[in-house]
């Protein structure tokens, strides 16, 4: 199947920009003219590979999801994902974003789509656009505006007329969008292949036939639009013959697509794993991630996307459900800041370049050839005619056993193989990878208070900071939010309405108020059986508040459970009001349109006198939202209208509490975060901008193993960490929504907590750590040598190196530690052993100190002696990374 160009392609001669690194800061000062960002070409495929320009290809795809970022993020985060070695930048489109209100477009700020797909074009990446429009992804109810479940008659993801109107109009707009703005790789732009739908093989069952037909009618409304680029839908093994299939996963190197015509594509390669609300964290060990990247290569895989590559944050109220975290850092190779998370980004880097280095005989082949290595160890080898003349030949050696080390013959020589290991050999001899052996750098993220670098500080100082100077204010302003319905816009009727057909999901909060009275009979029965009456709803989410007469009675978490809360009334009339509240709408599943939120059955109250209330038919009066919200008090236009006042710093934590204060931004350039750790529950806004849901709820105390073995196969509970601690303290405060001083920050807590304890901090890698033996294999850069690659230069000749880098605008300040010998201890600590080169961390510092990045020889030649002859050594280094302004001071501390 091939999609030519169209008759609109003869498009004028392009300009190819070839962007040197570092291209962060390029980026941003070049021009973004329409389209024309490469020569106008096609893309089709075959049963190998996807098919651009005319060349079949591997490639690397990065999952980035641009509204999970700031514009001002969206360069550098291009950029580090070129530099990682991705060809390919994947999003989905987020139809809740662009389409907030029905028939109101929003391609502004973080939804400016057309901006983020050219500076994608303009790093001279590729782009797989994901339009859905549902897209699950964690994102509030899979990406679908809540304003699509009010119209008439309609039935999501299915053979529903009012369904297929509203989904075809939006990606109709999308493909539009993309067209005008010449983003189509035949007009001379990224956008080489889109995909409508997502997964919809995991609930197409539950539709039955309407569920078959609607995949037919999505791929041919899809087709029809003209695009001219292949659209997938993934895990959809009845997708029709033009519409491609892809895996999802955490391995898919036994994926078949449903056709012989079809290449292996992996859509989504789950690099870790995303939070809940009360949950651990998940981490997926680097050389898992490569050994199955490797593996799907190995096996015929030719199209592979980190799902995430960069996860960032679910600003607002982004995040899905349930109980998604406002952190979406899903342990992906850059971490949720935009800095690189190592050795995962490093490693990975490393295997993109050795299958760069097979291309051309992953492509001249159009099968691998097999051979079996031993009873768990299997080669794989793809040979052909180059592209240049000349045979090529690339092979792949995997030692699938969890425990033991291999050691094989293939083609005549012998090779070790690690337990759970891939080995790449791009000229089928020499080892120019292996996924068990990590060579990158391990970095350490440090968080500091805001001030002046602690390097530059006394020791005094240092521990007055510690004391109290980094909490970000001393004065704070307070404002109570009423308990119970605070306006006149709310309303009363008959029975217990669905939450979100009440508040439209435009706030997370709805009241419910009724009265019940209580006689002196009541009063007396429950005083004699020593008992009080309950309040009881047969199903609810995510969270219930109960109050009588403005007193908190209790609260619920849960994800449709029953909920049973005892209260006191007294004689007489009483108010009982329950909130309920949202935290991240349903975002996976069948018929999310009848998912909805709060109650579900009936609610009632147990223990009268005379029998238990039906709350479900009693008179409510409804408000939406909060008085804060309406009012807007987080906003930097409104905040002053309302009734402030000074909070005391011997207040005691109360509960439904509006507080404020003005920060200045720490210096530098590093991402900043704020410490919400000494807080409840809530939400915050910093300069009007919500920066998202907030709770230092506690995660399980068990589960975290202390040791992470990579080996076997990861699933998301292997390998985490956090146990007993909050999910989330640190919150993402984008420095562009930042000024230099007085940024207002606003919090809304529902529970209790002590701003006076709250903190501005700032990330960065502070801490590297390096790790690389004699038998390393040798640089992947230095296989770019001519005759390294056809035979002519020995690989013998090449040692093995350490590469240290600090992010951009930091430099090596100063090596902490460094032996060449055998060294002992992990980055947390390490100590000389007993062969140690006396001059390592001279020569060391000599290399490293003062500069961005540095690479050192792991030789005897380089330490100007053999401290141990006979004994294999390893080079250890720990090094420190700061701000590059400030290395004068600490490089002489
Ligand atoms: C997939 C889905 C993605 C995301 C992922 C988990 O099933 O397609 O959108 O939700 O799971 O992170």
């Amino acid at each position: 199947m091939s999609f030519t160009s169209m008759a609109e392609s003869t498009r004028k001669a392009s300009l190819q920009w070839r962007i040197p690194p570092p291209i962060t800061a390029l980026l941003l000062l070049l021009p973004i003219v329409s389209g024309s960002f490469f020569k106008p070409f096609n893309v089709s495929y075959d049963h190998r590979a996807l098919i651009v320009a005319g060349k079949r290809r591997m490639l690397v795809s990065a999952g980035v999801h641009y509204p999970r970022a700031t514009p001002q993020m969206w360069p550098d985060l291009i950029a580090k994902s070129k530099e990682g070695g991705a060809d390919v930048v994947q999003t989905y489109v987020f139809w809740s974003g662009h389409e907030p209100v029905k028939g109101q477009y929003n391609f502004e700020g973080r939804y400016d789509l057309v901006k983020f797909v050219k500076l994608v074009g303009s790093s001279g990446l590729y782009l797989h656009l994901r339009i859905g429009p549902y897209v699950c992804a964690e994102w509030n109810f899979g990406g679908f505006p809540v304003w699509l479940r009010d119209v008439p008659g309609i039935e999501f993801r299915t053979d529903n007329e009012p369904f297929k109107k509203e989904m075809q109009k939006f990606v109709r707009k999308i493909v539009d969008l993309m067209r005008e703005a010449e983003l189509f790789c035949w007009q001379g732009g990224p956008v080489i292949m889109l995909q409508i739908e997502n997964e919809y093989g995991d609930v197409e069952k539950s539709y039955g036939q309407k569920g078959k037909d609607y995949v037919k009618w999505a791929a041919s409304m899809a087709l029809g639009l003209g695009a001219g680029v292949p659209w997938v839908m993934c895990k959809q093994t009845d997708a029709p013959e033009n519409i491609l299939d892809a895996c999802n996963g955490y391995y898919c190197d036994g994926f078949k697509p449903n056709s012989k015509t079809k290449p292996v594509l992996w859509t989504e390669d789950w690099d870790g794993w995303y939070t809940k609300w009360g949950g651990s964290l998940p981490h997926r060990p680097a050389e898992d991630l490569a050994f199955a990247v490797a593996r799907f290569y190995q096996r015929g895989g030719s199209f592979q996307n980190y799902y995430m590559y960069f996860g960032g944050t679910n600003f607002g109220r982004t995040s899905g459900g349930p109980f998604y975290i406002t952190s979406y850092d899903y342990d992906a190779p850059l971490d949720e800041y935009g800095l690189r998370s190592e050795p995962k980004w490093g490693h990975l880097k490393d295997l993109h370049a050795a299958i760069k280095l097979s291309e051309p005989a992953l492509v001249a082949a159009d099968a691998p050839q097999y051979k079996k290595l031993g009873s768990n160890q299997e080669a794989h080898v793809y040979h052909g005619d180059g592209e240049t003349g000349g045979k090529v030949c690339a092979a792949f050696l995997a030692n699938i056993d969890e425990h033991k080390t291999a050691y094989v013959k293939f083609n005549g020589q012998s090779y070790t193989l690690p337990p759970w290991s891939v080995s790449i050999l791009p000229g089928c001899r020499h080892v120019a990878y292996d996924t068990a052996k990590v060579g990158a750098q391990t970095s350490v993220k440090t968080v500091e208070s805001a001030g002046p670098p602690l390097g530059s500080l006394s020791i005094l100082q240092k521990v007055a900071r510690q004391d109290n100077a980094s909490y970000i204010s001393k004065s704070w302003m307070a404002l109570k939010e009423p308990i119970g319905i605070w306006g006149e816009n709310n309303f009363t009727t008959q029975g217990l309405l669905e939450h979100l057909n009440v508040t439209k999901d435009q706030s997370d909060y709805l009241w419910h108020k009724t009265r019940i009275s209580v006689t002196e009979d009541d009063i007396s029965f429950w005083k004699k059986n020593g008992a009080n009456p309950t309040l009881s709803v047969d199903s609810m989410r995510d969270v219930l508040r109960v109050f009588v007469n403005k007193q908190l009675s209790g609260s619920i978490v849960g994800h449709w459970v029953k909920a049973v809360q005892p209260v006191l009334f007294v004689q007489g009339n009483n108010d009982l009001l329950l909130l309920t509240q949202t935290v991240g709408l349903q975002n996976y599943g069948a018929f999310l349109e009848k998912d909805g939120a709060g109650f579900r059955g009936k609610a009632k109250l147990t223990g009268f006198k005379n029998g238990d209330v039906d709350l479900s038919k009693s008179s409510w009066t409804y408000q939406v939202g909060l008085k804060g919200e309406a009012e807007k008090v987080y906003s930097v236009e409104h905040n002053e209208k309302a009734e402030w006042s000074t909070l005391e710093t011997e207040a005691s934590p109360s509960i439904f509490m509006w507080y404020k204060t003005c920060f200045n931004t720490p210096d530098g350039t590093d991402p900043v975060v704020l410490d919400l750790g000494s807080m409840g529950k809530g939400q915050a806004w910093v300069n009007g901008h919500h920066i998202g849901r907030y709770w230092s709820i506690i995660a399980q105390k068990d589960g975290c193993d202390k040791t992470c073995d990579y080996r076997g196969a990861y699933h998301s509970d292997k390998c985490t960490t956090n146990c007993g601690k909050p999910t989330q303290t640190r919150y993402h405060v984008p420095r562009s929504w930042l000024k230099p001083d007085s940024n207002l920050l606003v919090l809304f807590e529902e529970t209790g907590g002590n701003p006076f304890k709250i903190s501005v901090k700032t990330v960065t890698a502070g801490i590297l750590c390096g790790q690389v033996s004699e038998s390393h294999y040798p640089p992947l850069r230095k296989w770019s040598t001519p005759g390294f690659m056809n035979g002519t230069m020995s690989i013998n000749s090449v040692a093995p190196e350490m590469h240290l880098h600090c992010e951009e605008g930091h430099v090596i300040s100063s090596i902490e530690f460094a032996s060449y010998g055998t060294p002992r201890g992990s980055c947390d600590k390490f100590s000389t052993g007993k062969c140690h080169a006396s001059k390592s961390l001279s020569i060391v510092s000599e290399a490293c100190k003062g500069r961005n990045s540095c690479f050192i020889e792991v030789s005897n030649a380089a330490f100007q002696s053999d401290p141990c002859k006979g004994t294999l050594k390893t080079l250890v280094v720990m090094a420190r990374c700061s701000p590059s302004q400030d290395t004068s001071e600490t490089a002489s501390d």
